[in-house]
């Protein structure tokens, strides 16, 4: 298969080109001026940007979580994603009690056989973390190509800190990254139990039992073990202005801690708890919704390059049937996760690059390029010859309306509903092949199931 896209506006992390891009066979061929080339598909891109398809390295696919499953399975959620202009989720494997992280893996894979509809790789999630389980970095940095590890401060299935160390100092040996959901659980359960006692169990008080302190405590203290062994870690869905501080503070001392945040800790905030008929359930996430004052702190953030990602932990509950399903009278029940990974896109541009908050440079770079380079996705991320064709055909200037009715997520609501954006995909390529257009009025999926692969990533030392 051959595609030509003609005339396009190429966006890089360091500037922006006029050129045609010539595909064969799943990768980017040619890159030039006026290029004579004929191809099975040719699509006039004249006032349009290509961009590198989106990244998602935060997804929680047919994720066990609170008593349920999150709803997208590696169909509904990879087609959402393809509609959304992303070409490559890394998705969260949580390993199970007795498990190896290989098995982990094989168990994840069959769900994605013959399901998956853009490419894919997996972060194992250590949640067994017996001795021959934090041996088995090594294997997994060099072999199975999931150099990256999630541990969890908060939950049921926390590790405690001498895990931490451990899997730090694997990581720091093999090139592999620890990914961290950084809370303190004491705060946490502290609170819990102070507003349980004053019956305070609505959605709101979801945010008021994990105050930003509990984030910060949790940076502190994960930085604190990247000094110790020399290692390197990435949090996850940074939330909070106090947050980010701690993350400049380590990085200012040279100690490596990066860091993503999403599009809901950059655009929503805790207000959204307090709107009317129980709707504030479908914001309960952890780490919860901040004030408008770490909204702004995070878009500096990401402007001025202290945050190196945006993904959208996405993790979609209906909001009938699902966040209701045991939670209606005590937030603590409520299933936590939102859907996000079809909006990520549209979002980061109209928000961000629209509204002048980031470059469409910054953005390409916290989308794509500085996402593949995070997690060692060599073929992906940027519009260059050699690379995967992934490739997201951006109209700058279409206008859309978001409501869930158009969208592809397996879910009953989405967090911006009514929202309006400027800029949506026109046509997204993954490895060359188109799997979504824009029509009429919103995006429609034109890819196959089954067409994703997994991806083998590189260790950092390697890339
Ligand atoms: O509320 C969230 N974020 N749910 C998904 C699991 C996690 O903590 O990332
Ligand atoms: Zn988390
Ligand atoms: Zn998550």
């Amino acid at each position: 298969m051959s595609v030509l896209l003609k005339g396009g506006t190429i966006v890089s992390t360091t500037g922006r080109t006029k050129a045609d891009v010539f595909v064969e066979d799943g990768k980017i061929k040619v890159i030039g001026v006026g290029l004579d080339k004929t191809a099975e598909e040719v699509l006039d891109c004249r006032g349009k940007y290509i961009l590198p398809g989106a990244i998602d390295p935060h997804t929680h696919i047919s994720m066990p979580f609170m008593g349920t499953y999150s709803q997208d399975d590696f169909e509904t959620g990879t087609i959402a994603a393809a509609c959304g202009g992303v070409t490559c989720v890394v998705d969260f494997d949580l390993q199970q009690k007795g498990e190896t992280l290989y098995e982990a893996l094989e168990r994840k894979k069959a769900l994605a056989e013959g399901k998956v509809c853009i490419d894919y790789s997996l972060h194992p999630a250590v949640m067994d973390p017996r001795p021959e389980v934090i041996e088995e970095v090594k294997k997994a940095c060099r072999d199975y190509g999931t150099p990256s590890f999630k541990i969890f401060m908060v939950y049921d299935f926390r590790v405690d800190d001498a895990t931490m160390i451990k899997l730090l100092e694997q990581t720091k040996k093999w090139g592999g990254l620890v990914q961290v959901h950084a809370e303190n659980v004491y705060i946490i359960q502290h609170m819990n139990e102070v507003l349980a006692r004053e019956k305070k169990l609505s959605p709101y008080y979801h945010a008021v039992s994990r105050p930003n302190i509990a984030e910060e405590e949790a940076i502190s203290r994960a930085s604190k073990m990247v000094e110790l062994t020399g290692s390197r870690i990435y949090i996850v869905h940074l939330s909070s202005k106090e947050g980010l501080q701690r993350v400049k503070d380590a990085r200012d001392r040279g100690i490596a801690v990066y860091a993503e945040t999403c599009p809901q800790y950059l655009l929503l905030d805790e207000s959204r708890y307090k709107e009317p008929r129980w709707n504030g359930a479908k914001y309960v996430m952890s780490p919860p919704l901040r004030t408008k004052e770490s909204n702004d702190a995070l878009w500096q953030g990401l402007s001025a390059g202290a945050l190196q990602v945006v993904a959208t932990d996405h993790c979609p509950f209906d909001f009938k049937g699902k966040k209701d399903m045991f939670g209606k009278d005590d937030y603590k029940k409520i299933p936590n996760g939102a859907p996000g990974i079809e909006t990520l896109l549209m979002l980061l541009h109209s928000e961000g690059v629209v509204k002048g908050r980031i470059t469409l440079e910054r953005m390409v770079d916290v989308l794509s390029t500085g996402t593949a380079r995070m997690f060692g996705l060599k073929d992906k991320g940027e519009i260059a010859v050699g690379k995967d064709a992934d490739m997201v055909v951006f109209d700058p200037r279409q206008a859309f309306t978001i409501s869930q009715k158009k969208l592809h997520m397996n879910v009953d609501y989405t967090p911006y509903e009514g929202m309006k954006v400027t800029g949506m995909p026109f046509a997204v390529y993954s490895r060359g092949r188109k799997v979504a257009e824009w029509r009429k009025d919103r995006m429609h999926f034109t890819g196959e199931k089954g067409h994703g692969r997994f991806v083998k990533r590189e260790p950092f030392s390697t890339f």
